[in-house]
């Protein structure tokens, strides 16, 4: 029916944040991040946000999988699975301890010329990400994280010290990973992560984020304009959580409120592409009342800076039914959400529907007519390690097989303009919703569990040999 073949440059990879991976959290003078004080949770119980690094708690992230010492290692399987491309992320307080920081710290940009350096010994491409619930905590306490203009000026710094530190290193970039998962404004957890905010009591939250988000994409325009002018060859992209949108029912009522959803989910990335506010935001900050901060000159800046590509996770589509919110009413998305029956779930209990991915491809091409990448994709599930040390992930094989056929249906068939596809954790890492290392996404075993116990050994699953020759054929043998 079509080839099932990606054009020629295709960038197969896979996809990590330093945060998840890294480990060595204060290791060569890094400082504290969000992340470092983000306690273990597991299914359904929520990880805690402890004020700075407190005696008998368990934070997986300090050592998460020791990447930072085990980079060489892991890079080489990487190119043994053929990766055309390796998306991580920079840590913040690598580069900047504090955040707010005069000067660079020296040891933390080696680390990253250094590991850059050994993916291009394999020909592999580094995608990274500036911004990956990462923050400087010393930023979330002082400033009280993106809630201030002062931040702005942070990450710029920060942002022009790896670009021209990079700039013959590192082609593609984001800025802020998934920024419209703030979206869910009362998910305190969320609001830390993306923005850097611990909320006071009795805090209008929903109001916070949106001045928050207007300074992020502020920044995000900033960083792309400053990315052009220190070498135009750079890409910058943005990076959003994309979920189609379902309406429950063929009811009008459902539809107009599927269409309201996605407006309060997707206008970050209009902002991000069209350099302007969508009206339906607009109209609803003034609706409720709320007057950012957001002046003439932000709007220009908006508008100079918009991206390159777009990034996006694909995990899930969503379902919302206007018998539990109409659009008139909408504040919490979450709060319009039921049940798809069409669809199976993970053991985490998120749905699997690889159409969604389609749809999403072909939704975000009428949208921004921009080239897209698929930066996120895939399921975390437990494995078992056999006696002979093999691990038969055929769960994860069938997961990613469905989405990828999607994929290639999109780009064959519907013309999308697609650069590449890193699927989510190619080695196993820590989970960022639970901590749990037991949420496993990789094609690389690393032997640790939720207690942090283990040898940190890494091993190839099935998917391993599956996905090689996946990017071996191109796409074509999946
Ligand atoms: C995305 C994030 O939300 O989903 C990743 O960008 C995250 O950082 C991934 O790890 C999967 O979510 P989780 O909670 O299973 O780790």
């Amino acid at each position: 029916m079509f080839e099932a073949k990606m054009p020629k440059g295709f960038l197969w990879g896979g996809a990590v944040a330093a945060h998840q991976v890294e480990g060595a959290w204060n290791v060569d003078g890094k400082g504290p991040s969000v992340a470092d004080v983000m306690t273990a949770g597991a299914n359904g119980v929520p990880r805690k946000i402890t004020d700075g690094v407190l005696k008998g708690e368990n934070y997986p992230n300090h050592e998460a999988i020791d990447f930072y010492h085990h980079y060489k290692e892991d890079i080489k399987l990487m190119a043994e699975m053929g990766f055309k491309c390796f998306r991580t992320s920079i840590a913040w307080t690598r580069i900047f301890p504090n955040g707010d920081d005069a000067e660079p710290n020296e040891a933390g940009l080696k680390f990253y010329d250094d590991l850059f350096d050994e993916c291009h010994k394999y020909g592999i491409e580094p995608v990274i990400t500036l911004h990956h619930f990462e923050m400087p905590w010393h930023l979330v306490k002082k400033y009280g994280g993106w809630q201030s203009r002062k931040t702005i000026d942070f990450f710029t710094r920060y942002a022009r010290v790896v670009f021209k530190r990079y700039q013959h290193k590192v082609k593609y970039w984001m800025t802020f990973n998934e920024i419209d998962n703030q979206s869910a404004f009362n998910n305190a957890f969320l609001m830390a992560t993306n923005s850097g905010i611990l909320f006071k009591k009795g805090q209008n939250r929903e109001a916070a984020m949106y001045q928050a988000a207007h300074y992020e994409l502020v920044a995000s325009a900033l960083a792309v304009k400053i990315a052009h002018q220190i070498n135009p060859k750079m890409k910058i992209g943005c990076m959003v959580n994309f979920a189609s949108v379902y309406p429950a029912t063929c009811d009008p009522d459902d539809t107009l409120l599927a269409q309201r959803v996605a407006q309060r989910r997707y206008w970050f990335s209009d902002v991000h592409v069209n350099g302007v506010y969508p009206k339906e935001v607009e109209a609803y900050l003034k609706q409720k009342g709320y007057r950012p901060d957001i002046t003439a000159e932000d709007r220009q800046i908006l508008r100079e800076g918009t991206v390159d590509y777009v990034g996006f996770s694909y995990y899930e589509s969503m379902t919302v039914s206007a018998k539990k919110v109409d659009a008139d009413h909408l504040t919490d998305l979450d709060a319009a959400v039921v049940d798809n029956k069409y669809l199976p779930k993970t053991q985490w209990d998120w749905s699997i529907d690889p159409e969604g991915l389609r749809y999403a491809l072909n939704w975000l091409t009428d949208r921004y007519h921009k080239p897209l990448f698929i930066v996120e994709n895939g399921m975390g599930a437990r494995d078992k390690v056999e006696a002979d040390g093999s691990i038969h992930d055929d769960y994860r094989i069938k997961y990613l097989q469905s989405h990828i056929s999607e994929m290639e249906k999109a780009v064959a068939l519907d013309g999308v303009d697609l650069m590449g596809y890193t699927p989510w954790g190619c080695i196993d890492l820590v989970s960022a919703g639970t901590g749990q290392m037991s949420k496993r996404y990789g094609f690389i075993y690393v032997d640790k569990d939720d207690q942090g116990n283990g040898t940190l050994k890494r091993s190839r699953k099935d998917s391993f040999y599956w996905y090689k020759n996946v990017i071996k054929s191109n796409g074509a043998d999946l």
